[in-house]
């Protein structure tokens, strides 16, 4: 039993320190290559709790996100831009939480955009801890599309909650799945960006370069 313990604890242990927190990482979560060498991020981007919550009413088009301050990502933008690929980028960055298409779909019971805010202000949206994952790319019909993969339980929390609303006004529970979501950071594109729509996941299936997290860029 003893020796079992010990067993675990230096598994444990092991494991821990050969956490990807260097140059080295070689494989994405879902263990294929990396395709790139690590990307450098001021760690001052996790620092949201300093910006404003930021409300997107926009009709039966409004939206929830949580913001990014774009001083951050704009480095891993010039990283990626280049002559023979240039991208575009929308100079601001954000996860977006509950997406235009979801809100259509929730507004048909009634929930505004004002509820689903007032749900994110009571949660505390700008203060949600997230992890960045890697720099994920895809590559579909034409289109080439970078961004953070993050992963954000505060967020899910957010949308479990909007989803409480949405069943309690009588919604169809068919037509929306908290749990359904792919947190992400848009870096930039060549010519606009992909959506679930598009039949693409943003999740750890696109993770295409690690990231490191450090205190000054070199
Ligand atoms: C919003 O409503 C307009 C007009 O009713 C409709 O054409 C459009 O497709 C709707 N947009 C969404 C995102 O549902
Ligand atoms: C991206 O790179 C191209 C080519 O170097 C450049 O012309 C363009 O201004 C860059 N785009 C942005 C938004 O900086
Ligand atoms: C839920 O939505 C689906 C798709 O629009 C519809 O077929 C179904 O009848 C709805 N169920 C209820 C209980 O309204």
């Amino acid at each position: 039993m003893k020796f079992n313990l010990l067993v675990i604890i230096t598994v444990v242990i092991g494991s821990i320190s050969a956490l990807p927190n260097n140059q080295k990482i070689r494989q994405t979560p879902l263990g294929v290559p990396y395709q790139g060498k690590a990307i450098q991020i001021n760690k001052k981007i996790l620092a949201t709790k300093k910006l404003t919550f930021q409300s997107h009413p926009a009709g039966n088009a409004s939206w929830l996100g949580m913001s990014f301050d774009y001083q951050y990502i704009e480095p891993v933008f010039e990283i990626l831009n280049s002559t023979k690929v240039p991208l575009l980028s929308r100079g601001e960055s954000h996860v977006t939480v509950i997406s235009p298409p979801e809100f259509s779909v929730l507004s048909t019971s009634g929930i505004t955009i004002d509820q689903i805010d007032q749900i994110a202000l009571n949660e505390k949206i700008q203060h949600s801890k997230v992890k960045i994952v890697c720099l994920g790319k895809e590559d579909v019909d034409g289109k080439i599309v970078y961004q953070l993969i993050v992963i954000a339980p505060n967020l899910v929390k957010i949308r479990q909650k909007v989803f409480q609303l949405f069943a309690k006004q009588g919604g169809n529970t068919s037509l929306f799945d908290p749990n359904s979501f792919w947190p992400h950071i848009t870096v930039g594109f060549t010519s606009g960006d992909l959506f679930i729509q598009d039949g693409v996941y943003k999740g750890t299936n696109v993770c295409y370069r690690p990231i490191l997290l450090v205190h000054k860029i070199k």
